[in-house]
């Protein structure tokens, strides 16, 4: 495909809260950070150049929290994009503390999470965040009192929209009870299903699904996904894309890259579209895997 047909556009738009609108193909900024999600990335300029090649590809989604880095990514949104274009949404989380590489541990404490959106507003210069997102919830905090310290937050006008991250169902229905919920990011791919009950539940109540560690396959998936992507002239990754666009309306993936290469080959699976019988095959993978 030409470089100038790339665009984020081609996948159609998706709503968040009925409040804001974007193109259906994201981009995930956690692994511009250093190894481990940790620390600087080892070549700034290029992160840069991945994040304003996304804007010029019509990306208009980003997905980032404070615990990338710790505010690497966060920090590296403002320096490539601030001031940032009309439409644009930047999505971030907190809910977790980063003691060091590849360590993540839980704080959904209210205290925490207050001093998380200051955190953010600050490094993102933003004086209201659009989409907010529970990073997880955390196990030794009630649930109901991360939610009610966000819906505060958005009530002091400094969050637009809430959002959830690896959570249930009962974990959604029991924050819709406190606030609406805009959003919902689990990991999922056409290989890995767990949630696609989460995923029915979302689009019935016209809730976006943000799927993280959207291209990852196993090898039966590989397999699969490499015999697809031959037939159709296109990567495997994008026919994983392809997969998620298709699954339901309300999917936004936002893969991640930290090349500019990638991302542009990432984007342009937005105009790729699957047969019936190939997202059918792809969509049997599960039971392929487990049979054997
Ligand atoms: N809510 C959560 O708990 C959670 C957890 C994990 C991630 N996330 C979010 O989800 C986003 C995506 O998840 P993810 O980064 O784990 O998974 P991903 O997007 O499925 O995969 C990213 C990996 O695939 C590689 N890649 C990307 N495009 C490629 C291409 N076209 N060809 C070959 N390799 C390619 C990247 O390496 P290169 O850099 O070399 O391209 C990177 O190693 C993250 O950025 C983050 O915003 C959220």
């Amino acid at each position: 495909m030409n470089n100038k047909n790339i665009s984020a556009k081609l996948a159609g738009e998706v709503s968040l809260g009925k409040e804001l609108s974007v193109n259906r193909l994201g981009f995930g900024a956690m692994r511009l950070t250093g190894e481990g999600i940790w620390g600087p990335p080892k070549d700034k300029k290029a992160a840069l150049a991945v994040l304003r090649r996304a804007i010029e590809l019509e990306v208009n989604f980003i997905d980032t929290a404070d615990s990338y880095g710790p505010h690497v990514s966060e920090d590296l949104i403002a320096e490539a994009l601030f001031p940032y274009p009309k439409g644009l949404v930047i999505a971030t989380k907190g809910g977790w503390n980063r003691p060091g590489p590849n360590q993540w541990t839980h704080d959904a404490t209210p205290a925490h999470l207050r001093a998380a959106v200051e955190g953010s507003l600050k490094r993102l210069k933003l004086d209201r965040i659009d989409l907010y997102q529970l990073h997880t919830p955390d196990p030794v905090v009630p649930f109901e009192a991360s939610v009610e310290t966000l819906a505060e937050l958005r009530n002091q006008g400094k969050i637009r929209l809430i959002a959830l991250s690896n959570v249930t169902r009962e974990h959604i229905e029991r924050a819709r009870k406190i606030v609406p919920i805009a959003s919902v990011q689990n990991r999922y791919s056409f290989a890995d299903r767990e949630w696609d009950y989460v995923v029915d539940y979302c689009q019935k109540n016209g809730i976006a699904f943000i799927p993280w560690f959207p291209l990852g396959a196993g090898k039966v998936a590989g397999d699969v996904l490499n015999e697809t992507a031959r037939s159709k002239h296109a990567s495997p990754k994008q026919v994983a894309l392809a997969w998620l666009l298709r699954r339901s309306p309300v999917m936004l993936p936002i893969p991640g890259t930290s090349s500019v290469e990638h991302l542009e080959e990432n984007v342009a699976a937005a105009s790729v579209r699957l047969t019936n019988e190939e997202y059918d095959s792809l969509a049997e993978v599960p039971e392929l895997v487990a049979s054997r």
